[in-house]
């Protein structure tokens, strides 16, 4: 385990205090994979075209590439969700940003926001990447409000992208660009 993550377990840490960590197998609890079997967490994300096993998932994490982070988010001590940056094209400087608040009790609190907030901090000061996108499901207004409520702003749209309830949808493209860092000629 690394230092930094020591160091959150072992301090008190503020109420309400949210953080993201690169998640490992011995990360994957009961919890976890019933959000990824859950209907209504994940209508709108590809996992649902799968049933989910905590040895699935286990591999799944064990088999991940360098391009495709995972990371679990934390309210505090407990994991309520996860977000990634994934397809991370380190030479042009631009990955994706897939999230979910697994618990839905918390849903409509601002996490969502606060983890798109967590990860793209963590894509531009970090890996110190130029842009990150997401193709958000037209129809995933929780979504399309907490992208918005980051900052990010819409180009365009994928068009007839996903299969939703058994019609093609469009995906929505947010994405935010790292304004801070070095514009290389
Ligand atoms: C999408 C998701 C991450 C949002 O998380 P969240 O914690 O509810 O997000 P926030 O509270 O920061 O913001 C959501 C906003 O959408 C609004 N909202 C929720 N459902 C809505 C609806 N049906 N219509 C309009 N607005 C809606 C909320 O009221 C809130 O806005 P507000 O702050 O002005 O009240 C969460 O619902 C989730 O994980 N869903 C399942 C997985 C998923 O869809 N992931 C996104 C893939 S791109």
């Amino acid at each position: 385990m690394r230092t930094e993550e020591l160091d959150r377990l072992l301090f008190p840490m503020a109420p309400g205090c949210m953080w993201i960590k690169k998640l490992n197998e011995m990360d994957v609890s009961l919890e976890y994979v019933t959000w990824l079997n859950d209907p209504e967490v994940t209508q709108y994300l590809e996992c649902r075209h799968q049933k989910h096993t905590l040895e699935s998932t286990r591999s799944y994490i064990r088999n991940l590439t360098p391009s495709y982070m995972l990371f679990g988010v934390y309210l505090e001590y407990e994991m309520i969700g996860t977000c990634s940056l994934n397809a991370i094209d380190r030479v042009n400087g631009n990955a994706y940003i897939g999230l979910m608040i697994g618990r839905k009790d918390l849903w409509g609190n601002g996490y969502g926001t606060k983890t798109i907030n967590l990860v793209t901090d963590y894509a531009f000061k970090r890996l110190h990447l130029h842009k990150v996108s997401a193709a958000v499901y037209s129809v995933n207004p929780a979504s399309i409000k907490a992208f918005e409520k980051a900052g990010f702003t819409c180009s365009g749209y994928l068009s007839e992208n996903n299969i939703y309830n058994g019609r093609y949808i469009n995906a929505a493209l947010y994405e935010k660009l790292n304004r801070t860092g070095e514009v290389l000629n």
